[in-house]
């Protein structure tokens, strides 16, 4: 297909069982455009994205990445990465199990010609990065630390950053600022704006409309997995934005 865009969905449907999650969504992201994802809990928006990332496949309609057409069969986490999708998934961002340095490099380890993975790059690459993209102050965590001993913010640092590394066309982020302090919540939307700086591409979910205004260029609002509202941000204010959203929530409740 003719796009430039990095993603295009037409009339897609994804049931779970009984529960229909998404019926007939079209959504597309543009190139260098930040789309705050917005919607209640239980709207579809964690299944939307997984789509995207290839942890689920959908049960009806198109997508394209980067004008390719994608079959949902075929689509995986492992491709989406090759395609230049990053994604923070809102639970289990990390293998809780594993060492630092294992879950940056995870599913794209660097390999010899014989296929050996390259240890002890890894672990320096990885040690780079918790300067330099992370700043981590060095006080306990190491590239060799294991995750379960890291704390919430540690992890979402851990998960962004690796979504840095890769410099991926576009980082997708569920919800990563829960349970954060202000001030790793700030690190969160620098971060969105870098990425916007370098001409990539994101999606943020996010509970917090405050947070989502500043930092995105369209908003894109779901309902019990349809879309129910989209605006561009310099056509609607955050007040307007919020009513908005209290709107659709009250329909809801009627
Ligand atoms: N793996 C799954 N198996 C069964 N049902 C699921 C699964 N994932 C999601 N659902 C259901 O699909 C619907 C949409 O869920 P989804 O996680 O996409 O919502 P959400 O908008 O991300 O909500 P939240 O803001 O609470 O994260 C919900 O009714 C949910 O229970
Ligand atoms: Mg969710």
């Amino acid at each position: 297909m003719e796009t430039n865009n990095i993603v295009d969905m037409k009339n897609i449907h994804k049931s779970f069982g009984g529960v229909k999650a998404l019926r007939g969504i079209d959504f597309h992201i543009g190139p260098n455009e930040v789309i705050g994802l917005l919607g209640d809990n239980g709207a579809g928006k964690s299944t939307l994205i997984k789509i995207i990332s290839g942890v689920h496949s959908f049960d009806e309609g198109e997508m394209y990445i980067k004008g390719k057409k994608i079959s949902p069969k075929r689509h995986t986490v492992r491709n989406a990465h090759k395609m230049g999708i990053e994604t923070v998934f809102q639970e289990k961002a990390l293998a809780e199990k594993q060492q630092l340095w294992r879950n940056i490099f995870l599913g794209r380890q660097m390999t010899n010609k014989l296929g050996f993975i390259k240890v002890r790059e890894e672990i320096k690459e990885t040690n780079k990065i918790m300067r330099e993209l992370m700043k981590f102050r060095g006080i306990g965590a190491g590239a060799d630390s294991y995750v379960r001993t890291l704390s919430g913010g540690e992890r979402q640092g851990v998960a962004i950053s690796r979504a840095m590394y890769f410099d991926s066309d576009l980082v997708i982020l569920d919800e990563p600022t829960v349970g954060l302090s202000l001030q790793e919540v700030k690190k969160v939307l620098d971060f969105i704006l870098a990425v916007k700086e370098r001409g990539k591409s994101c999606v943020y979910i996010s509970h917090s409309i405050a947070d989502v205004y500043p930092v995105s260029d369209r908003f894109v609002a779901i309902d019990r997995g349809e879309m129910v509202c989209e605006y561009r941000r310099e056509d609607i204010s955050l007040e307007e934005l919020n009513e908005k959203l209290i709107e659709l929530t009250k329909a809801k409740v009627l």
